[in-house]
């Protein structure tokens, strides 16, 4: 004989003290027994469902508390906890309604107006986001989740110095609140303190190193202060922890294109895509991947997908405009730099290039407006102006103004002269060199230390472009001399007799460019077609190719035509002409 049940109210107690002390198991089971004896008992379905939320199965708590709701609709916490059910199963705007409802029913009700904010911020309605943080904050001014959240709807609504300011209070309240240090490191990258977002992660970290995406922030934060070993672990630390996290995925592809290892860059972004189809950035980094290596139509669909999700990315705008970029109509990639610029005012690339086309159109009085624009953003700007004038000033009746990279080689191979050495100096992981091969049937030679560069380039250290000292693929035809240029191209030379035909110099500094001269010069004359690949554009451009370049004129006395600039790319590619 089995003992007879408890009153359901004794029964509902001894369930509850299970659930509070955490014995789930056994509060499940005492929940069920309950059920079993009176299936809409409104208390036992809440409960039951709040456990499920506990367990992260979040589908089948709010079915529970769905019902339990039905039989009580006038419970605010029924309603609270069915938004969080919502909210978890990727429904914001169900969880709103929820929430709302919750707060409906009891106006003081604090965490729900809390709970309310944050679905409001995720369904994009900032004022209304905003506007319940505020009732909650003042309901609850001690509370710093509160606060933080307020921060989060602020940031949201780009009223980001407010934003700052509530993290700031939240973590006054209270300093191990991790997820306000973590909202505080994302609104400093926005207002580009890089250096201070990687401290607010890693004190998020300190206080739970366990988030993947704390650890994908800290990459990006270090990434954007220049430190890309650190980022590179900081990704890894965090695929560590979340195997298929995009960010994550998306910031090692974004270190890899920097590295010029663009297949796997692709490769990357790919899987961030796998992982979320609709990670606009990933989308927007592989049409730049893509497009570096020549997969030209392929970057254009990726760049329209970013866009279709997210219209107003101004990168994917920006970059979608430069791959419609036509010298014969320019109109098509001006609406796009437009576009760019109505989404992000200070977006400095859509400000330049825009500057530089409208120049082009002979619309001058704009073109200025725009580079006057371009020397009010706060990041030094000059440089870049400073390129276009003198590329513009230096045009000739022939010179071709472009935008993508192996445009400008396959052009200046097809001005050259017929015969001669084909050279390329900087091959990394072989993609200019598997072009150029790609143009011809005779040897091509490819010159590297596939150990990186020999000293440091402006905020790059020594030693950056690296393979590891693995020789890339390359076809056939090519020929690789691995090596410093100062062992390897003297007794090249020495071996391979006869002019110049083209050559792509793409090895970045002043010193390695002057070694080539030192050895090339006498080789090179009338028809030979000279590709730099970082000839204007950089900060410091008048120090490095181009400086080589220049005092090796000097030095052979010869004259040249530029066949075509292109300042996206920083390249700038001669013919010699006497
Ligand atoms: C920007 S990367 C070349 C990129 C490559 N052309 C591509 O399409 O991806 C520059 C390369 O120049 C090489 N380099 C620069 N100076 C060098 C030198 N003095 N000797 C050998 N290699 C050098 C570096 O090792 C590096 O791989």
């Amino acid at each position: 004989m089995s003992a007879p049940a408890p009153p359901l109210d004794e029964a509902l107690h001894r369930a509850l003290r299970e659930h509070q002390a955490g014995r789930l198991e056994a509060a499940d089971r005492l929940y069920r027994e309950i059920l079993d004896r009176v299936p809409d008992h409104a208390d036992a379905l809440h409960l039951l469902g709040c456990l499920y939320l506990q367990r992260g199965q979040a589908a089948a708590g709010g079915a529970l508390i769905e019902r339990a709701v039905a039989q009580a609709p006038d419970q605010p916490a029924y309603h609270n906890n069915l938004g969080l059910a919502y909210k978890d199963t990727g429904r914001p705007a169900d969880a709103a309604a929820a929430f709302r409802q919750a707060v409906t029913l009891a106006p003081d009700y604090a965490q729900a107006l809390v709970n309310l904010g944050a679905a409001l911020t995720l369904c994009g309605d900032h004022h209304s986001a905003i506007e319940a943080m505020e009732r909650a904050v003042a309901l609850s001014p001690a509370s710093a989740e509160a606060q933080n959240e307020l921060g989060h709807a602020l940031a949201e609504a780009g009223r980001r110095h407010e934003a700052v300011a509530a993290f700031r209070r939240a973590l006054e309240l209270d300093p191990n609140l991790a997820p306000a240090h973590n909202n505080m490191g994302n609104l400093l990258r926005l207002l580009q303190r890089p250096a201070e977002a990687v401290a607010a992660y890693q004190a998020a970290l300190k206080i739970d190193g366990s988030v993947a995406h704390y650890h994908a922030n800290l990459g990006g934060a270090y990434f954007e202060s220049g430190q890309l070993e650190a980022a590179w672990d900081a990704y890894q630390q965090a695929l560590a922890r979340a195997r298929a996290l995009p960010e994550a995925l998306n910031g090692l592809g974004v270190l890899l294109h920097k590295r010029g290892d663009y297949e796997q860059a692709v490769a990357r972004y790919r899987e961030a895509l796998k992982a979320d189809p609709r990670h606009v950035d990933a989308l927007n980094n592989l049409g730049n991947s893509l497009k570096m290596i020549g997969r030209f139509e392929e970057a254009v669909g990726h760049y329209r997908e970013a866009l279709s999700i997210k219209p107003a990315h101004a990168d994917a705008q920006f970059n979608l405009g430069m791959a419609l970029y036509r010298e014969e109509d320019l109109e098509p990639a001006a609406a796009d730099l437009e576009a760019a610029l109505a989404a992000q005012p200070e977006h400095e690339n859509a400000r330049f290039f825009l500057g530089t086309i409208r120049n082009q159109q002979g619309r001058v009085e704009e073109s200025l407006d725009h580079f006057a624009a371009l020397a009010r953003l706060p990041r030094p700007t000059d440089h870049l102006v400073d390129s276009w004038r003198y590329a513009w000033g230096h045009r000739g009746a022939n010179t071709r103004f472009l935008v993508q990279r192996f445009e400008v080689l396959e052009q200046g191979f097809r001005l050259a002269r017929p015969e001669g050495l084909v050279l390329e100096f900087g091959v990394l992981f072989g993609a200019s060199l598997r072009f150029i091969a790609g143009l011809t049937d005779q040897e091509v030679h490819g010159f590297d230390s596939f150990s990186g560069l020999p000293e440091a380039w402006g905020n790059k250290p020594a030693g950056f472009y690296t393979t590891g000292g693995a020789l890339p693929e390359v076809a056939p035809n090519a020929r690789l001399h691995a090596g410093y240029f100062e062992d390897t191209l003297a007794p090249f030379a020495a071996q391979h007799p006869g002019p110049v035909r083209f050559m792509n110099v793409d090895c970045d500094l002043y010193s390695s460019t002057r070694t080539i001269f030192e050895v090339f010069g006498p080789r090179i004359g009338p028809g030979t077609v000279i590709v730099f690949d970082e000839y204007l554009c950089n900060p410091d451009w008048r120090e490095d190719e181009f400086r080589a370049f220049q005092e090796a004129v000097v030095r052979h006395g010869w004259t040249y035509e530029y066949l075509a600039f292109n300042l996206q790319g920083k390249q700038a590619s001669v013919r010699i002409t006497g």
